[in-house]
């Protein structure tokens, strides 16, 4: 039994298309049981690596390969992909690209089908499978009714109905709507406790990454260019910028603190960070701080003001459709020239609780005031007047995650009818050359192209 699940030795590739190589000398080992994440700005090299891992490269996508890329003893020159199935599973992004069945079952079934097993064994691979990504149950529905997270978690089983010893995951969150992103994790995450499956991740979500992974891997123009725990590779903010990964959001929180005078330790637990910043406040006084920290469901500290109000929330909740609860009584006021930063885990509410404030959410319960209209009646356009500035500027943008977020938001506010987005978002990102990116990552963009996506934004 060798000690590694993976081993990639020197390992250089180029399409057969490409001027230059798109993988450059990768190194790397992975142990059996390891979580690996792999992080990286568009066209980093990700995908390409990905696709050396169950011989897609070099059996299927030919182009130029050196190096050698082995999986437990199998080197995939020597095996082609469908020697491969048993051993590496992979998932993509697209979770209908990868839906082959007429129902639940039978597309979990395809794969096992295939290797020739029994009935009887096909049926505990199934079984299994499902339960594994909770979708007991669902046997008999058709793919295409489930929702984004569920089709994933179903293109997961499918996968997984093989049995294979290594996990290649490309981005398997990314077109899920925030709940459906949850359900997919939580799924990841429990795979990882049960199985002694090696996964191999390949996702921008910073945050989440930073609490699942055992090891991160920043690949930039196809180097390995960062690499280790994901409590040493995620304090590095600037090095992380500079190669198109965002940094978690208690990291930057740590440096924008910093830049006000006001120094903490960083640390990538927000638990820790906010007691951290609470002994802080305590010691320094609140009162005669300049800028305050105020959790999202914290005891609203704000003490008695007489700047005016800005944004009232009272007892606000929001339920999404699908029953999730995602604000429960929120209560806060923020005042003029007050500093807040709003601290949670992931999933904890925070994007939805800022997205009542321009009104892109409604309140299912309570109100949210801004500058004393109540959202619930306001048109976008009309909140953008008051609370629009807050986000213009780039970096203080955190909830835009997608170029094509980031110019929907402007779009909508503008009023623009919803049947004309879609091609002004497309003539605008044409325009400044950044066709085909609608998708991207914002951080995972490079410098001159974030500066394009700006100008398509105020274009659009
Ligand atoms: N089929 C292909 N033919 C030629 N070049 C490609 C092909 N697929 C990807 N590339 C190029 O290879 C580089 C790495 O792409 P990719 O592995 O998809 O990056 P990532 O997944 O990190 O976004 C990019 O420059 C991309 O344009
Ligand atoms: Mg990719």
């Amino acid at each position: 039994m060798p000690d590694y699940a993976v081993v990639i030795e020197d390992l250089w590739y180029s399409y057969p298309a490409s001027k230059e190589p798109v993988l450059k000398g990768i190194n790397l080992k992975i142990r059996e049981g390891e979580f690996l994440a792999i992080m990286g700005r568009t066209g980093a090299g990700k995908t390409t690596l990905c696709l050396t891992l169950n011989g897609i490269i070099p059996h299927v996508m030919l182009g130029k390969k050196k190096g050698k890329v082995r999986i437990y003893d199998r080197d995939t020159d020597e095996y082609t992909v469908p020697e491969m199935v048993d051993l590496v599973g992979m998932v993509f992004q697209d979770p209908e690209a990868q839906i082959i069945g007429m129902t639940v079952e039978s597309d979990v079934a395809f794969g096992p089908e295939n290797l020739g097993l029994s009935e009887e064994e096909i049926h505990r691979r199934i079984e299994r499978s499902l339960e594994i990504v909770r979708l007991k149950g669902f046997e008999e529905r058709f793919p295409f009714t489930l929702s984004g997270g569920q089709k994933q978690r179903l293109a997961i089983a499918s996968t997984l109905a093989l049995e294979p010893k290594v996990l290649v995951l490309d981005e398997p969150t990314s077109e899920l709507d925030p709940v459906g992103k949850e359900e997919v994790f939580k799924v990841i995450d429990e795979m990882k406790e049960k199985l002694n499956l090696t996964i191999i991740m390949v996702s921008h979500d910073s945050e989440r990454v930073a609490s699942f992974a055992d090891r991160v891997v920043v690949l930039d123009n196809g180097e390995i260019v960062m690499e280790g725990p994901p409590e040493d590779v995620f304090i590095r903010r600037e090095e992380l910028l500079t190669h198109g990964v965002r940094p978690p959001e208690v990291v930057e929180l740590e440096a924008r603190l910093r830049e006000k005078g006001i120094s903490v330790e960083p640390t990538l637990d927000v638990n820790e960070m906010v007691s951290r910043l609470a002994m802080l406040l305590e010691k320094r006084g609140v009162p005669s701080l300049p800028q305050r920290a105020a959790q999202v469901s914290g005891s609203g500290s704000a003490e008695e003001s007489e700047e005016e109000l800005v944004i009232k929330v009272e007892g606000l909740w929001h339920i999404y459709p699908g029953g999730v609860e995602a604000l429960k009584g929120i209560d806060l006021e923020i005042r003029r020239g007050e500093f807040v930063a709003l601290i949670g885990q992931n999933g904890s509410g925070k994007t939805t609780l800022v997205k009542h404030f321009n009104g892109l959410l409604k309140p299912t319960k309570g109100v949210v005031y801004v500058k004393g209209i109540d959202t619930r009646t306001a048109t976008v356009a009309e909140l953008a007047r008051h609370v629009g500035y807050v986000f213009q500027n780039p970096d203080h943008q955190l909830f835009a995650e997608t170029v094509r977020e980031e110019i929907m938001f402007g779009l909508v506010n503008l009023g623009v009818p919803e049947g004309e987005r879609e091609e002004r978002m497309k003539m605008a990102l044409k325009a400044v050359g950044l066709e085909g990116f609608e998708d991207s990552y914002v951080f995972s963009l490079g410098k001159g192209q974030r500066q394009k996506l700006a100008t398509a934004s105020v274009m659009a």
